[in-house]
């Protein structure tokens, strides 16, 4: 999400704010390796001779299965019968991705805490003090208990998907009755015992007006919450559906509520690299339980597996990829609606398991004009 040109010092004071928002989230003075190390590759990013893309973090899914059904969701298309990524997987994939750059391993799913025991073998294998570690969950499973197991096994912070500021919304939206009850109540507990958390929300054509977003955003604001805002993405349940795709006078307006609301922000504002855009494959990227390697979990085009091929070859092959190994200015998935296009016509003729195999990108990038227009 990249902010308009006008530059007033309110704008300013917004961008200061937000910029202090971050570094609440991003930085844990009790851990100085990890504060070290993130130091060493911000600088290392901007200059040198080296200066350039670095991994920033990956986002792991250990398991697509899930207590909720939510409509909307990206993790279905991925679900198949294949062996699992095993700790010692994940210890060696951790590896490279720290030599490549990276200081963040999150995770997402599915929902993660229905699978602990897993969670808790594979996040003692990651080196905690040397890197940050958030999840994101529904909320469902999250009570003081489920808390303390997960700060006791490395967890910095929590991360939570909240749909609307209206319960009624939120659960019908997620399809489950109770869920946005759960969503406040993990949010006051994190709070209640100092645990960073934050807000996930998808912001999409249909929602965007609504008062109920702009609720949740000052109920963020007015907690000191950041509220990370995920775009609809073409995926999932929304495969192909271009309604609910922001468009250009969604995206000046959502532009308008981040100058007032400095909680707000979007993945690309994380980068490593100061202002370069969309992080997905040279910063960060997305490893499903299976070790498909995505640029991120919403375009299910792979680009390796970790189970075949090591991180450090697959990320070499992303350097060279016409989307992924470029900074784009917007969101591919969420924004471009050059990308968006072409993704939706090669998933579209694909109508198979996906992740589809890396040559797609290819062809995708090949289609001509009149043919992403059909
Ligand atoms: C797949 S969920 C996994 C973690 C957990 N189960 C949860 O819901 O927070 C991760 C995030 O992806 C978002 N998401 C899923 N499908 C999406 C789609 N098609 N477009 C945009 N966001 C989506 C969800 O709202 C959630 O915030
Ligand atoms: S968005 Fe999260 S809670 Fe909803 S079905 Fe997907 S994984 Fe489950």
């Amino acid at each position: 999400m990249v902010d308009g040109g006008g530059f007033s010092k309110q704008t300013l004071m917004r961008r200061l704010e937000r910029f202090g928002m971050m570094w609440k989230y991003g930085t844990n003075f009790r851990k100085p390796l990890y504060m070290a190390r993130l130091t060493k590759e911000v600088i290392h990013a901007q200059v040198g001779s080296k200066a350039g893309a670095r991994l920033r973090g990956i986002d792991f899914a250990i398991n697509y299965g899930c207590n909720f059904k939510c409509k909307f969701c990206f993790n279905d298309r991925l679900l198949r019968n294949a062996p699992l990524m095993q700790p010692a997987d994940y210890e060696r994939v951790v590896k490279d991705a720290m030599d490549l750059g990276a200081t963040l391993f999150s995770f997402q799913g599915g929902e993660t805490i229905m699978f602990k025991k897993k969670l808790f073998d594979i996040l003692d294998v990651i080196p905690r003090n040397r890197n940050r570690i958030p999840i994101t969950t529904n909320a469902w499973f999250l009570d003081e208990a489920s808390l303390k197991e997960l700060r006791d096994h490395g967890v910095d912070s929590i991360n939570i998907s909240l749909g609307s500021f209206d319960s009624k919304t939120h659960d019908s939206f997620r399809l489950k009755e109770g869920s946005y009850e759960r969503c406040i109540k993990g949010i006051e507990l994190c709070l209640r015992k100092g645990i960073n958390v934050s807000i996930n929300t998808v912001v999409s054509h249909d929602n965007i007006h609504d008062e109920h977003f702009l609720n949740l955003i000052k109920y963020a604001d007015t907690n000191n919450i950041l509220i990370n805002v995920m775009f609809a993405a073409p995926t999932g349940g929304w495969e192909g559906n271009k309604d609910v795709l922001m468009t250009a006078e969604d995206l000046a307006h959502l532009r308008t509520l981040r100058e007032k609301y400095h909680c707000m922000v979007h993945d690309s504002d994380a980068n490593y690299i100061i202002k370069k855009g969309c992080p997905g494959g040279k910063e960060s990227l997305h490893i499903s339980p299976y070790g498909d390697v995505l640029g991120c979990p919403f375009v299910q085009i792979s680009l390796g597996n970790v189970m075949h091929e090591s991180l450090k070859d697959i990320y070499a092959r992303i350097m060279k990829n016409p989307y992924f190994g470029k900074y784009n200015q917007y969101c591919l998935i969420g924004e471009d609606h050059d990308f968006m296009k072409r993704y939706i016509k090669v998933i579209d003729t694909a109508k198979k398991q996906l992740p589809l195999s890396e040559d797609h990108y290819g062809k995708m990038f090949q289609l001509k004009e009149s043919e992403i227009e059909k």
